[in-house]
C-alpha cells in the first residue's frame, strides 16, 4: 500500500492538543490544501478565520458572552468551559461557509464543499506532523456568535478546527471494515 494511502487510512482527530502550532507559512500549506476542495461552478463557497495566541482568549469571551445569551441560567462549570475552549489548541481556524443562491448549485453543496475544506486542512495538518480536531457545538450555530466572528448574513460555520502538536499517544482506531458499509447496485 503506498504511504499516502496509508495516511489517509489511518487519519484520526487528537482531542488534546498542545503547543507547538503551526507557523505562517505551514498554515498557508494547509489552506492551499482546503483550496484544492471539491467545488461546483467553482464559487468558492469557504473561507477561513484563523485565531491564536491572545485571540483565543478573545473568543472564549465571545463564547461565554453567547452562551450566557442562549442559556440565561448557565451555571459557572459551563460558562468556563465555553471561556477556556478555544485554550485547548494553538491554533483555531473557524471553517466558514458562504452560501449563495445559485441556479445550479444548491446550498448543500456548497457546505459539503466547505465540508471537504475543513477535511482537507486536517489532512494537510496531519501531513505537516500535526493533529487536529473539528468540533461544532451550539456555539457553531449561533448567529451572535457568527457575527462576532465578522461572518455576513449569509454565512455559516462549518466548524472550528483546533489544530496544534498532538499530545499523547493516537487512539486506538475503530476497526471498521467496508464491507458492512459498501454494496454494488
Ligand atoms: C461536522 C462535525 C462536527 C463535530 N463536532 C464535534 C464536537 O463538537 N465535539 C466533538 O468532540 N467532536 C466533534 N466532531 C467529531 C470529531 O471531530 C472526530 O471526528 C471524532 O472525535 C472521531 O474521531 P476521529 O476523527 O479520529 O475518528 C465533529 C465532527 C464533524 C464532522
Amino acid at each position: 500500500m503506498s504511504d499516502i494511502l496509508q495516511f489517509l487510512q489511518e487519519r484520526n482527530s487528537a482531542p488534546k492538543l498542545t503547543e507547538p502550532g503551526p507557523d505562517s507559512e505551514q498554515m498557508e500549506q494547509m489552506f492551499r490544501a482546503a483550496l484544492r476542495a471539491p467545488d461546483h461552478a467553482r464559487l468558492r463557497p469557504w473561507r477561513f478565520v484563523t485565531i491564536k495566541g491572545a485571540r483565543r482568549e478573545a473568543l472564549g469571551a465571545l463564547l461565554e458572552e453567547c452562551l450566557v445569551r442562549r442559556t440565561p441560567d448557565a451555571d459557572d462549570v459551563a460558562r468556563e468551559k465555553a471561556r477556556k475552549a478555544p485554550l485547548r489548541a494553538p491554533q483555531l481556524v473557524v471553517v466558514v461557509a458562504r452560501v449563495s443562491d445559485h441556479p445550479k448549485v444548491p446550498a448543500v453543496e456548497q457546505r459539503l464543499s466547505a465540508g471537504c475544506a475543513a477535511q482537507a486542512i486536517l489532512l494537510a495538518a496531519e501531513a505537516s506532523g500535526f493533529a487536529g480536531v473539528w468540533r461544532t457545538g451550539a456555539a457553531a450555530f449561533d448567529r451572535a456568535v457568527m457575527d462576532g466572528l465578522g461572518l455576513t448574513d449569509t454565512e455559516e460555520i462549518v466548524g472550528f478546527l483546533y489544530i496544534g502538536s498532538r499530545n499523547g499517544s493516537p487512539k486506538t482506531l475503530p476497526q471498521l471494515d467496508p464491507v458492512d458499509f459498501v454494496s454494488a447496485w
